[in-house]
């Protein structure tokens, strides 16, 4: 697998595979890998010829008092963990190479209405970042087919929105959430969790199934919503959310609705602010 730090040597060697009739498909990340990345790459391995991941903390869509100083860069560690999962090329930009104006001067994407909700709310600005820099990567790696977790339901949302808006051509695909055998989403934020935090992680997941089933037994979805809010409060977390919302567009469902919807919770434990989601079927 080789390494690119610049858009030149990223576009050669693309054009070539495309040359050669070989179709791309591209992982986006922000590097610090675990199992969770390493299955969307399995997945784009299975759909196109051509695998290319991208390793870049993208500093417009963390907020000022946010991680992004201490956001983990293990660099070497990925690049030895994407090329044994099969990645043909990694891209790992430096700041200056994605926001050649800086940031302040950089043109800035907004995905309206999806991004008014639930992260969106809590975290101002954090998708526009994060449709820019999508954005500016898929016109840098012009791939057939995008590979985004389920984890980040709202973001793949906010993504597929966001490609539909603006006629890219990329197919973008959700792909399931990796998991800790006791429920915890993978992610690259568990590291900061103390042993402690660590055990009481997965209650997020225990509650989104419980979320799940006290809807499957009729309860209205505002009483599932401050059970679910009551329950990890009580437990030690402060959560931001716990919402049962359409899968669609993120909407309050109506009282009666009971299929296409999901559940999702952010919470914080400690110093840590975990998310994670269930679809229901
Ligand atoms: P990052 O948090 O590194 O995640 C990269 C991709 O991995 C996202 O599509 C995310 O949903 C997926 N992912 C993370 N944990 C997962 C898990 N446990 N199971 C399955 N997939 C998982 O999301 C971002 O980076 C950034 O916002 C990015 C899209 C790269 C833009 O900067």
């Amino acid at each position: 697998m080789q390494t690119v730090q610049d858009a030149a040597a990223l576009r050669a060697l693309i054009r070539g595979w495309r040359a050669q009739g070989q179709t791309v498909g591209f992982v986006p990340t922000m590097g610090n890998l675990h199992a969770g990345h390493y299955s969307l790459i399995k997945v784009a391995r299975a759909r196109a010829d051509r695998v290319v991941a991208s390793v870049f903390v993208n500093p417009t869509q963390f907020g000022p008092n946010e991680d992004f100083e201490r956001y983990p860069r293990t660099l070497t560690q990925d690049q030895v963990g994407l090329a044994e999962n099969g990645c043909d090329l990694l891209f790992a930009p430096e700041v200056a190479t994605m926001y050649p104006f800086g940031m302040g001067q950089s043109v800035s994407l907004h995905v309206p209405g999806i991004t008014d909700t639930l992260e969106g709310a809590h975290r101002p600005g954090h998708f526009d970042g994060v449709a820019t820099v999508v954005c500016k990567l898929f016109n840098l790696v012009q791939p057939d087919i995008a590979v985004f977790g389920q984890k980040d339901f709202q973001q793949l949302k906010v993504i597929e929105r966001m490609v539909k808006d603006l006629s890219l051509p990329v197919k973008v695909m959700g792909s399931a959430t990796s998991r800790a055998d006791d429920g915890l989403a993978l992610s690259s934020r568990n590291q900061y969790l103390s042993a402690e935090e660590r055990l009481l992680a997965p209650h997020i997941h225990a509650t989104l199934g419980q979320m799940r089933d006290l809807m499957a037994k009729g309860h209205a979805w505002r009483v599932v919503e401050q059970a679910a809010t009551a329950k990890l409060t009580k437990l030690g977390f402060e959560p931001d959310y716990t919402a049962i919302r359409r899968v669609e567009d993120l909407s309050e469902p109506a009282d009666d609705e009971k299929t296409g919807l999901v559940a999702l919770i952010a919470a914080r434990l400690g110093k840590t602010r975990l998310i994670d989601n269930l679809s229901f079927d």
